[in-house]
């Protein structure tokens, strides 16, 4: 977060709105950032939709990514032709960063026959050693796609790999990687939320660990989590994940109701993009993100693979 001594939002939104025509930019944003983020993006989605998007042959130089670096990463990857700036260079996932090359390495030493799949949560480095990405809203598609007499090992969110298994009553070699956030939530929160509100519908995401998911009535991605809200006719959700996505509920399902699991489910580094980032970042044009030749051109075939 920069400090903003002197401009107010409406400023900082007009100084946003001119930049972007004069650097021919857009901004993507993925749904737990700050709602004045969210509002000023041209497309707000999930992992899998804002690489999908970033991949996209549109006209523009550059791309603003307002979320976190391995999601601006996977944007270069995807579009190295284009500028893309992270305005809070700063901002890293917890979970990305416990897993780097060499321990990858190890653990593909020891099953050298299986197919890595790989959490786009993970460092451009780590995609580069791995088979196949996945999101949390086709993870369970991608392993289905592996042939099953082919063992699967899935780093680094050890969560995502159980309730993948568990999904498709397959065996997954797991990493023990996790989100801190998404780690927090315990089966005591729903069994309390669920007294509290019992006619309330209980959502949650894929990096919860198994026993969440299970207790749960659905473990969905953020996307999936919003065209889930639409299209179900229940009026009150109680949501599993970073809060910013309660945000883009209320704001597009005004008539219904969202409790968060719990309030602290924050992630701090969604949260450093503010609107005087996105500004200087447009008008210094940075941090642009800047990765060796080498690390896109292997890193780029594991993430097309997830796309196609
Ligand atoms: P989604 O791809 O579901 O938006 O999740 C990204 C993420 O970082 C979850 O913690
Ligand atoms: Fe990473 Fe968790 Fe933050 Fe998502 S919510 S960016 S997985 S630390």
């Amino acid at each position: 977060m920069s400090c903003n001594p002197n401009l107010t939002p409406q400023e900082l939104r007009e100084k946003i709105a001119e930049l972007k025509q004069k650097r021919n930019a857009i901004i993507l944003a993925h749904n737990y950032v700050l709602g004045e983020i969210q509002d000023i993006a041209d497309f707000c989605g999930d992992s899998l939709e804002l690489s999908i998007k970033a991949a996209e042959n549109t006209n523009a130089d550059t791309i603003v990514f307002c979320g976190v670096r391995f999601m601006a990463e996977t944007a270069k990857i995807l579009s190295p032709g284009k500028k893309v700036l992270l305005p809070t260079p700063d901002a890293g996932c917890a979970m990305a960063d416990m897993i780097d090359l060499n321990t990858l390495n190890k653990i593909k030493k020891q099953y050298p026959d299986a197919v890595t799949v790989c959490y786009v949560n993970s460092t451009a480095e780590v995609k580069t050693g791995v088979d196949i990405c996945c999101t949390s809203a086709n993870a369970e598609r991608i392993v289905a796609s592996i042939p099953a007499e082919k063992e699967v090992i899935m780093v680094p969110d050890g969560n995502l790999g159980a309730n993948v298994g568990n999904a498709l009553k397959r065996k997954i070699i797991r990493y023990n990687g996790f989100c801190p956030i998404h780690n927090r939530f315990t089966r005591q929160m729903i069994e309390d939320r669920r007294r509290e509100f019992p006619e309330a519908v209980v959502i949650v995401h894929p990096e919860c660990a198994p026993d969440i998911t299970a207790a749960a009535d659905a473990a969905l991605s953020t996307g999936a989590m919003l065209g889930f809200v639409k299209n179900s006719p229940a009026k009150m959700f109680i949501i599993g994940t970073e809060i910013g996505i309660i945000y883009r509920l209320r704001k597009e399902n005004p008539d219904k109701i969202f409790i968060p699991l719990t309030e602290q489910a924050i992630c701090p580094d969604m949260k450093k993009c503010e609107l005087f980032d996105v500004y200087i970042a447009l008008r210094d044009m940075k941090e642009e993100i800047i990765l060796p030749q080498e690390v896109i051109d292997s890193a780029r075939g594991a993430i097309e693979k997830m796309l196609k």
